[in-house]
């Protein structure tokens, strides 16, 4: 079986984070959310997988090398600064994906515990040409909204509707599985979205088909929702408690500590603190419900509460992070300084004032 993974967004709303990266690499309790999505879908029986990205998006994916567990991976690009769309990427990839079987088209953004199993049984029992996974939500205006009708046929297809006018409060959870016939209703070499042209049309036959899905679903729109989002999945998976050795201080579980991390003494880690490889921590420092990306250093002293440090930041003695404040990659954030609840930093900008 074969997977479609969009993943050519830009993810504004996570910058200065997503200025370095792609969302699909931003780690998730220290494992790149790409990878996370490879391992649903190994599990699932799928073995080949079709990356629809933009160039810039293959190479820091070509760079990063997540791993693929098992699975076959290809690229298909996005036309040179011609973004093609969340269904244009799909009709590109038709070659590479084939016309013999049913396939799944996911949103490269997601994490989602979906069982793509069930998914592709409930489009085999059905006569629908699109079977979409759907989840409750409480505010459905960001999203692609459905309207039922008996049997989980969806009746209405509504992308984004404006605040308190949604039919309902079940989402596109932004995984499908499509029939090899829906590549003959998108138009070839445009930027064209599934949600607004092709998902309506589909529903308006009768073919579009929903499943309801039970499990862990986060979408990591903005930097608040994505330390939310390491934090439910380090929730979810805390099991061990074992202090590493080699570490003097406090860990207040839950804490995920990624493989040769140096802790200094008198710190207090977690609770809620993922800590990526390599990062180096200094003495008399406290961490908690904060994100520090690999290889960044923190120097003594250091306040980090309700933050995310990026890859290689720097941290000097006696910063004092505040909550919501965002450290590109490679930044540097000087000794003595304070940063306001909210703040954020550049990449590789250095920041020697106080931000009051
Ligand atoms: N290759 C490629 N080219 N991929 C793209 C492009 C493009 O031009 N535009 C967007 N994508 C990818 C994004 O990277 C993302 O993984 C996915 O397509 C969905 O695009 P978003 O821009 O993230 O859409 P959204 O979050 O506003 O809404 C979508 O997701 C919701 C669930 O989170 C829709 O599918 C909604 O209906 C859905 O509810
Ligand atoms: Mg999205």
């Amino acid at each position: 079986m074969k997977a479609l993974i969009l993943a050519g967004g830009f993810a504004t709303r996570l910058r200065p984070l997503s200025c370095s990266r792609p969302k699909s690499l931003f780690p998730l309790v220290n494992k790149p959310l790409l990878q996370w999505i490879f391992e649903r879908l190994a599990d699932s029986g799928v073995d080949e997988v079709i990356l629809a990205v933009n160039a810039l998006t293959q190479f820091y994916i070509r760079q990063q090398k997540p791993s693929k567990c098992g699975l076959k991976v290809r690229f298909s690009i996005d036309p040179p600064k011609k973004p093609l769309g969340t269904a244009g990427p799909i009709k590109k990839a038709e070659k590479l994906i084939g016309r013999n079987e049913p396939f799944i088209v996911l949103n490269g953004d997601i994490f989602a515990d979906i069982d793509y199993k069930k998914l592709l049984e409930t489009h085999k029992k059905t006569n629908a040409l699109a079977t979409m996974a759907l989840c409750m939500v409480e505010d459905p205006s960001c999203f692609g909204v459905v309207e039922l009708c008996e049997g989980d046929c969806i009746k209405r297809f509504i992308e984004k509707p404006p605040k308190g006018q949604a039919p309902s409060n079940l989402i596109n959870a932004g995984a499908y599985v499509l029939s090899p016939e829906v590549f003959d209703l998108i138009p070839e070499g445009r930027a064209i979205s599934i949600e607004r042209e092709i998902f309506p049309q589909i529903a308006a036959a009768g073919r579009l088909v929903g499943c309801r899905i039970n499990g862990l679903w986060i979408d990591i729109g903005k930097p608040v929702e994505y330390l939310e989002a390491n934090k439910l999945i380090l929730d979810s998976i805390a099991h061990t408690k074992t202090k590493p050795k080699k570490i003097m201080a406090e860990i207040n579980y839950p804490v995920a500590l990624d493989q040769g991390v140096v802790v200094g003494e008198n710190s207090i880690i977690g609770p809620y603190a993922i800590i990526g490889k390599n990062v180096k921590i200094g003495n008399n420092v406290t961490i908690s419900d904060s994100i520090v990306f690999s290889d960044a250093e923190i120097g003594d002293d250091v306040k980090l509460h309700g933050a995310v440090v990026g890859e290689g930041a720097y941290i000097g003695r006696h910063a004092d992070i505040g909550n919501g404040c965002v450290i590109a990659d490679q930044a540097k954030v000087k000794e003595n300084v304070h940063m306001r609840d909210g703040s954020t930093v550049c990449p590789a900008k250095e920041i020697s004032e106080n931000i009051l």
